[in-house]
């Protein structure tokens, strides 16, 4: 297989979820470090703390060209009474420039639905940050042969009109494979990007056809470069081996061969 978007420039982005206290930093700076060193090869990479650590860790890599700092959600208000909820156009001022939207752990812990989302979506637009929208199915849509219904409903729910390759990346994150260690076939993810990219460009034209979709789910070095080749796969969404940077580091160097 071989990737069929090669004008589109790669992004690998860590989510740490809710895991990280101060220490955790080091491994932030690590990765830091690394891409300062001139190992830059074409990949955009970010790191999406949790809000406790977001102000500290962009102000320690404000001049890092080399490593963006994303949030992992917002609120679609600007500002208002909402207890423990946090803004886009906070994460903005803390040195964001991306959040992560309708994570699948949010829909399930928090019964997030896509015109949530959606809205999620347009409030990153607004406070000028890029939402990563997450969509994927779980283990029984799967089963029930009901993939690609699925992703077409979130992404036809979640993305907002009008979006550009600018302001939207979406993230494919099947939820059987989060944390468990499991990856869809090569082909199966082959299909599902593929269904994705079809949608976008339907819906979106050059725009959709240049968006970055990133795939998530249980990436980690010893399957980053095989999953990275596939068509449409323009990056990775990575959890738990985002939190130690020299695996977190050897699947962004899956992209330099
Ligand atoms: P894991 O890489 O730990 O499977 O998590 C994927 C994920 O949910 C990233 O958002």
């Amino acid at each position: 297989m071989t990737d069929q978007s090669p004008a589109i420039r790669p992004l690998v982005a860590g989510n740490w979820k809710m895991n990280g206290l101060k220490a955790a930093l080091d491994e932030a700076l690590a990765v830091r470090d690394a891409l300062a060193g001139g190992t830059d090869n074409g990949t955009d990479v970010m790191i999406c703390p949790p809000a406790s650590l977001l102000m500290v860790l962009a102000e320690l890599t404000r001049d890092s060209a080399g490593l963006q700092i994303g949030g992992q959600d917002c609120h679609t208000a600007a500002s208002g009474a909402h207890t423990g909820d946090v803004s886009a156009e906070m994460l903005k001022d803390a040195g964001a420039s991306a959040v992560i939207v309708g994570h699948s752990e949010r829909r399930a812990d928090h019964g997030e639905l896509d015109r949530l989302v959606r809205d999620k979506a347009l409030a990153a637009r607004r406070a000028g940050l890029t939402a990563i929208v997450c969509i994927g199915e779980t283990a029984g849509q799967r089963a029930a042969g009901l993939t690609l219904d699925v992703v077409r409903r979130q992404l036809l729910g979640s993305v907002p009109d009008g979006a550009t390759a600018a302001d939207t990346v979406i993230a494919y994150e099947p939820v059987w494979a989060i944390g468990t260690g499991l990856t869809p076939t090569l082909e199966d993810v082959a299909s599902v990007h593929g269904a994705i990219r079809e949608a976008l460009a339907t819906r979106f034209g050059g725009e959709g056809a240049s968006m970055r979709i990133l795939y998530g789910g249980s990436v980690k070095p010893d399957n980053a470069r095989e999953l990275m080749a596939v068509a449409n796969v323009d990056g990775a969404l990575v959890g738990g081996a985002s939190l130690k940077a020299d695996d977190f580091l050897r699947i962004i160097q899956a992209y330099g061969a």
